[in-house]
């Protein structure tokens, strides 16, 4: 999608695109505004859908003051001193998976490493027991591709059945609660009253999906840069003191939120067109992180970049909550790798799948070849 992002950002920076009957914004500075400024542009849809929308009420989709009392309720259990607490266990994880990959006559990166890392720790974070963690990872993704899916039968008993199955985790834990998040939002209150079930079930919906595919995408991405350019990998190699920049200069090049929506409420202006009351707006992250007004080079990957002002986690009060989470799997992920892999590259005749989502940015397999030195 770069070139035609940098020919919209060029010459038509804020467009309504009849296909998806949505305006979109393609320049830094005015995805960066869409993001933030939440009193104009609101995270709330005007029709809160069919109910076939888990996450309507969850705090991705919603404004202050509901917004805030929803994050406060997890915010404590995402701090990265919170996170730093799962180091030992993410890396047994990593290496537990590495150790299967690379035993595989035909590895798959996406599927073997960077599917199931991020699905194991936030299903292990929520307290989903390891023998259902199969059926949990089939639900998550049905329901990430099912906005593309128009088959509603098909669809509806996977909502059905994943809520279900949440409803009876909550269930359970209301009479014997552990040591784990769903456990802890039915102690939460706001204003002094307790969690629906429905929020109960949109919260452990919503950490599980914005959590899954976009760390998958992360880690994929990555190995997508190391393959096209095998010297970063290389340098990577000789200084690992580099991957925090690999991460985020792989959240910038390859953003794995392509775009989030928001909505308008009353007319807005950006820039100079007007943006009628009752529209929704495509903020692209993609194209913004590749705006060479504010990135020098923006289409190469700069292991070295100063000052790399990243949206891909969003900005201001919607800011993801997982990023330390995301961080911490991608830093343990990349460095296990450096220390077990020599090289790695996707398979000269792989066919890559893109994602067909207008939200992400990823592939849905990674063939790769790998040299070890073990
Ligand atoms: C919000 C990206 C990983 C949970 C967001 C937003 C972005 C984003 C762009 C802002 C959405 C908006 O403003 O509308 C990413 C990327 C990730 C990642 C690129 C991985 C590389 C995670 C993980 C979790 C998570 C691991 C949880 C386990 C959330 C939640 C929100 C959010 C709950 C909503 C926050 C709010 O509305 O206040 N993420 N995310 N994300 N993310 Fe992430």
């Amino acid at each position: 999608p770069y070139p035609w992002f940098k020919t919209m950002r060029e010459q038509n920076p804020v467009y309504f695109d009849q296909t998806i009957g949505s305006w979109v914004v393609f320049r830094y500075a005015d995805v960066k505004q869409v993001m933030t400024d939440y009193e104009h542009f609101s995270s709330a849809p005007p029709d809160r859908g069919d109910g076939m929308n888990m996450f309507a009420n969850s705090m991705l989709m919603t404004d202050p003051p509901r917004h805030r009392q929803l994050r406060s309720l997890v915010n404590l259990a995402f701090t990265p001193r919170m996170i730093e607490q799962l180091h030992e266990r993410i890396d047994g994880l990593v290496n537990g998976l590495l150790d299967d990959m690379l035993a595989q006559s035909e590895p798959d990166f996406i599927r073997d490493f960077a599917t199931p890392l991020p699905m194991t720790v936030i299903a292990e974070m929520l307290g989903v027991p390891s023998e259902d963690q199969d059926k949990f990872k089939y639900w998550t993704e049905q329901i990430i591709t099912s906005s593309n899916n128009p088959n509603m039968a098909e669809i509806v008993p996977i909502y059905q059945e994943f809520g279900g199955y949440l409803y009876s985790m909550i269930e359970q834990r209301r009479t014997e609660p552990r040591a784990d998040l769903i456990s802890d939002l039915l102690k939460a209150q706001i204003d002094g009253e307790s969690l629906s079930d429905m929020d109960l079930i949109g919260f452990c919906a919503l950490l599980l999906v914005a959590g899954n595919e976009t760390t998958t995408n992360l880690l994929g991405n990555a190995v997508r840069v190391f393959s096209e350019q095998p010297a970063i990998y290389a340098e990577l190699r000789a200084n690992p003191s580099l991957i925090p920049n690999v991460l985020d200069e792989t959240l910038r090049y390859y953003s794995p939120v392509k775009a989030m929506p928001r909505h308008t409420h009353a007319d807005q202006q950006i820039g100079d067109v007007t943006i009628p009351a009752g529209q929704r707006i495509m903020a692209v992250i993609g194209s913004a992180n590749r705006d060479e007004s504010q990135f020098p080079n923006a289409d190469s990957f700069d292991l070295h970049r100063k000052g790399n002002q990243h949206i891909a986690f969003g900005h201001g009060i919607h800011y993801c909550l997982g990023a330390p989470l995301a961080r911490l799997e991608g830093k343990l992920a990349l460095e296990a790798l450096i220390k077990r892999v020599e090289t790695i590259a996707i398979k000269p005749d792989a066919q890559l799948e893109p994602i067909p989502t207008p939200i992400t940015f990823g592939v849905k397999n990674l063939p790769v070849v790998i040299t070890t030195n073990e």
